[in-house]
């Protein structure tokens, strides 16, 4: 009886996606949880504004928009952990106001999603995808000279867009291979400047000199469609656009234009403007381009981390303690 009655003051957490109870068993004995269970899809909507009542504590996906209409229905809730570093999915402002504490997750993610950035850099530039395909298609017949010639990277120019700690990340490894770096940011960043030899430049001095445009920038207003026509146009025909941020960054449709004229070399894309894409999209017609499912932090030590540091956000806001990675804007 004692241990029920602990059991329905402790805190109550929703998470929005089914995650394994191995992460979760930590916080057992200072947490309730409840879970969107049904499916392996997305909380509808309506169950989300429905659970959101009466919780303390919400662990949601980038898939979920925790927007007014959401927040409004919250009558106790103190924290929101996103299971992800942008946070572009959530009315921070709105949330502030309503005193809620929003957490994301950067750093658990960062190694992680720079590879990825690099692997999706090199696969566009060497057409590692189509050249696969070429062999499923049973196209390969013999060794010829230009056979899925591809670009080189190495020595080549990289120009970073939106340098943070991914953006570091991503000059370290461009360092490695010989890359000459150029980066473009709202602000200076010395780290990357000092240690990874990187060169502020203003953006369309980056579109014009870079090999590789890379795009590592947070969904804003301001940044919303950034890579637009006139982006594209700026770039060289030899170039090839790579983009781990948030499909919201990019005009699809300049960009398919981009690609399918030959403004521009290749692009490889992690996300996209509506996710998830299907076989309908006008990207998939495109051979020059390598298309991702949303995987830039996809690894499973890295998805851990990032749901254990959801789980210790949440328990130090439950505890009235600070949050370790608070939403600042
Ligand atoms: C993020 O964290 O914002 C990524 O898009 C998912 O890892």
């Amino acid at each position: 009886m004692i241990d029920e009655v602990n059991e329905m003051d402790k805190p109550k957490i929703y998470i929005t996606r089914k995650i394994p109870s191995y992460l979760i068993e930590p916080f057992l004995d200072q947490l309730q949880f409840k879970m969107w269970l049904e499916e392996d899809t997305p909380v509808p909507v309506d169950v989300l504004r429905n659970e959101i009542k009466e919780v303390d504590g919400l662990l949601c996906l980038l898939t979920d928009q925790i927007d007014q209409k959401c927040l409004k229905k919250a009558n106790r809730l103190k924290i929101i952990a996103n299971m992800a570093v942008g946070y572009d999915n959530i009315d921070v402002s709105f949330a502030h106001s309503k005193n809620i504490i929003v957490t994301n997750t950067p750093d658990v993610l960062t190694e992680t999603t720079a590879d990825l950035t690099f692997a999706l850099l090199m696969a566009t530039a060497r057409r590692l995808v189509e050249a696969m395909d070429y062999i499923r298609k049973n196209k390969w017949r013999d060794w010829a000279p230009f056979m899925m010639a591809g670009t080189d990277i190495y020595h080549k120019t990289i120009g970073i867009v939106g340098m943070g700690r991914i953006g570091v990340a991503v000059a370290k490894r461009a360092q490695g291979f010989n890359m000459n770096v150029l980066y473009h940011n709202r602000s200076r960043n010395l780290e990357a400047e000092k240690n990874f030899g990187a060169t502020y430049t203003e953006f369309n001095q980056l579109l014009r000199e870079a090999d590789f445009v890379v795009s590592l920038l947070p969904l804003t207003k301001e940044t919303e469609n950034i890579f637009d026509e006139s982006a594209f146009s700026n770039m060289k025909s030899s170039s090839i656009f790579i983009n781990v941020s948030r499909g919201g960054v990019v005009d699809e449709k300049a960009l398919y234009k981009a690609l399918s004229s030959g403004t521009i070399r290749a692009a490889g894309l992690d996300v996209f403007k509506h996710e998830p894409i299907g076989i309908t999209h006008p990207f998939m017609q495109l051979n020059n381009v390598v298309l991702l499912p949303h995987i830039g932090s996809a690894s499973i030590a890295t998805r851990e981390n990032m749901i254990s540091l959801c789980l210790k956000n949440i328990s130090n806001i439950c505890q009235g303690k600070k949050p370790l990675t608070p939403v600042k804007i």
